[in-house]
């Protein structure tokens, strides 16, 4: 069973971890893994704007950098400055880079109103007819 309550607050959490100084726009990600540890991550900006990096993939490169492969769940929150009233869903390179690690049936929490209202996905929802590395095997 999955907390997702706390995974979603472990989300507004690495809010706090953001750097976006151009944008303003705050995100946070808490990855959940197979053996229970959470890993967090904040969107990165920099000075040449396509370097920036989303807060879904900095949990993620933190996870499997780290040595972790089997992955459950994602929490994703953000907003201007920290508010996070409205949905942000995961953009299309973090869905794929989801695809390359997680399964199917991974779930991805997103979190408006502060946390108080939480819609579930599987990636398969957010990603369907996807290609992923079984297509060059
Ligand atoms: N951002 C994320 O961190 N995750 C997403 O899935 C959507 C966008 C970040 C990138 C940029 O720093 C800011 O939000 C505005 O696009």
């Amino acid at each position: 069973m999955i907390d997702k309550k706390g995974l979603v607050e472990k989300s507004r959490e690495a809010m706090d971890m953001s750097y976006s100084p151009y944008s303003h726009f705050t995100v946070g990600a808490a990855l959940l893994c197979d053996d229970g540890t959470v890993y967090q991550g904040g969107n990165i900006e920099n000075s040449s704007y396509g370097a920036a990096n989303c807060a879904e993939r900095t949990a993620i490169f933190k996870a499997i950098s780290e040595g972790k492969r089997h992955f459950k769940a994602i929490a994703i929150c953000g907003g201007e400055q920290k508010d996070d009233t409205d949905f942000c869903p995961p953009c299309g390179i973090c869905r794929q880079v989801m695809r390359e690690f997680c399964k199917p049936d991974f779930k991805i929490l997103l979190s408006a109103n502060h946390g108080k209202d939480i819609k579930e996905y599987t990636l398969e929802e957010i990603l369907p007819e996807s290609f992923g590395p079984d297509n060059l095997k």
